[in-house]
């Protein structure tokens, strides 16, 4: 082969040592419970919801928000595959790249689950049909905050993340009146939890080898990507531009008013306050420090 061909032939890394002893049992062990706890969003049935007797408009609201939920959920997955790709090319044992081959297949369950009880109510958006959804959505994740810090301090911050989502998704569990929502929120619920677990075995593992640079990144990286993202529609309202605030808002209040699974727009951030402070309480004896976010922690002060 030709020198100059040779060059434009993408490298691929040596793949070895393939590991295969287990390194971490407790990840092992979630590696067999999500064997044991799969199910499939197409079991579930979604005639409650095609056959309810509801107002278009509130049928509408509950297909925006569900469809939102739906990004949100596919997020998770680009996410997933270049952490995954990341623990290949590192040589992870084998139960981490089970784990996260896992989170990616279950991130998308929680997707099609999504978009399925969207479908039930007016139809699912593949894309957001508010211009500001569209430009900041694309922005909720950036792989450069992601390569900033190490592999295992950045996999226990995305966990972090899931135990918050966790506690909203339990309100909208509870929110939801109909019995296919209420066992798509149970089962999604079921596979945050191993997320979560996943979080608090790295968490145990690595946090206290963690260097004081990495620490304070941590916490730092939580807070901006809960500000700057999250809080922008996704999980509050509260940080969008005043007009659209107020129609997502009114939306889902709509939503969460029909008990269609959704979070009412006033209880959202004392959710997420009561999240973050439980997180600041579990990642203290580690020395990592969440700094204030005025949204949450001042919310009055944020808000006028
Ligand atoms: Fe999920
Ligand atoms: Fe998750």
């Amino acid at each position: 082969m030709q020198p100059s061909l040779l060059e434009e032939l993408t490298p691929v890394p040596n793949p070895y040592p393939i590991r295969s002893e287990v390194e971490y049992p407790e990840v092992w062990r979630l590696c067999e419970q999500a064997r044991e706890l799969a199910w499939d969003p197409t079991s579930i049935d979604f005639s409650d919801l095609r056959n309810a007797d509801l107002p278009s408009e509130v049928r509408a609201a509950g297909a925006e928000w569900w469809s939102l939920r739906a990004w949100m959920e596919h997020g998770a997955v680009p996410y997933g595959t270049e952490r995954l790709r990341e623990a290949i090319f590192r040589h992870e044992p084998f139960e981490i790249k089970q784990q996260i081959t896992n989170f990616i297949a279950e991130e998308l369950r929680h997707h099609e689950a999504s978009f399925l009880i969207a479908n039930g109510l007016a139809g699912y958006h593949d894309e957001p049909r508010a211009e500001y959804f569209k430009a900041i959505i694309p922005k909720f994740h950036d792989e450069r905050d992601e390569k900033a810090m190490s592999f295992y301090a950045g996999l226990a911050v995305n966990t972090l993340f899931e135990q918050l989502s966790g506690e909203l998704l339990q309100a909208r569990y509870e929110n939801a009146r109909f019995e296919s929502v209420r066992l798509a929120c149970q089962l999604i619920l079921r596979d945050e939890a191993r997320h979560i677990q996943f979080g608090r075995i790295i968490m145990r593992r690595f946090f206290a080898e963690l260097s004081a640079d990495d620490r304070r990144l941590l916490g730092e990286k939580f807070a901006k990507k809960l500000r700057g993202s999250l809080l922008n529609g996704v999980y509050a309202v509260v940080n969008l531009p005043p007009a659209e605030r107020e129609r997502a808002g009114r939306n889902r209040a709509l939503a969460a008013e029909y008990g269609l699974g959704a979070t009412h727009p006033d209880d959202e951030i004392s959710i997420i306050k009561r999240g973050v402070d439980q997180i600041r309480e579990d990642v203290a004896p580690y020395g990592v420090v969440i700094p204030e976010i005025a949204e949450v922690d001042r919310p009055s002060a944020a808000t006028h």
